[in-house]
């Protein structure tokens, strides 16, 4: 089986990252890590990736006059480590649309939200101001308009009576560490695909095409129905 070389942009804690190099130790996984990139020197991730020996390149983007070459240096270390994907994990860096063009249809985004709902920042405290009752994440193409792109997936988790933002968010995180390399999965094995600005999937990749989450939970004769 071909891997697809993918190389991860982080810019912090790195749980999504470290989700995707332990899905790449599956035998059958169709992608392997090139190369970790972070833009702040300080991203806990940079240790992490190193710790399960797979390497890392610190690109400051405080070094850089402007987003132009700040980003034209991210394509020679990304081109250089021989990655054909991005999987962008937490990096929190507006891009150029020349950097969005040059992978566009191999680049994807996780977002704690179910998009095309809370795109930004505070996510889960925007949620929870709004009482919604289900959130969750998106993977999804990367294109110009942040979170805007195509949607490859999406994992919903439900609101609980007496959320915080920062419970919340470890109910959403929980849900991205099976959503992001799932994602990644359907891409590099290339079940899925980006088309005339749409996704396109193969029909036989749905798992279960009755899941489906209520919060709250319906009442037991409801369920069954
Ligand atoms: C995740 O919630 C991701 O969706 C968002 O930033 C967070 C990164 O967390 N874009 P981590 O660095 O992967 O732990």
């Amino acid at each position: 089986m071909k891997r697809r070389p993918v190389a991860i942009l982080i810019s912090g804690r790195g749980s999504n990252m470290a989700a995707l190099i332990a899905a790449t130790q599956r035998q059958d996984y169709p992608a392997s890590i090139a190369i970790v990139i972070s833009n702040r020197p300080e991203a806990p991730g940079l240790e992490r990736a190193a710790a399960e020996g797979v390497a890392t390149a610190v690109l400051d983007h405080r070094s850089f006059a402007d987003r132009s070459r700040f980003d034209s240096e991210l394509r020679k270390l990304i081109d250089g480590s021989g990655a054909e994907l991005v999987a962008c994990a937490g990096y929190m860096r507006i891009m150029t649309p020349q950097f969005v063009e040059a992978y566009a249809g191999r680049m994807i985004n996780i977002h704690p939200a179910l998009l095309p709902l809370y795109k930004g920042l505070d996510t889960h405290a925007r949620a929870l101001a709004d009482g919604v009752r289900i959130h969750g994440c998106t993977v999804h193409f990367v294109t110009t308009e942040i979170d805007s792109g195509p949607i490859i997936a999406q994992a919903a988790v439900p609101v609980m009576p007496g959320d915080t933002p920062l419970t919340l968010a470890a109910r959403v995180n929980a849900a991205e560490l099976r959503l992001f390399p799932a994602a990644l999965e359907q891409v590099a094995a290339g079940h899925v695909r980006l088309e005339n600005g749409r996704v396109v999937a193969r029909n036989g990749d749905i798992v279960d095409p009755l899941a489906r989450l209520f919060s709250p939970p319906l009442p037991e004769e409801l369920a069954k129905s």
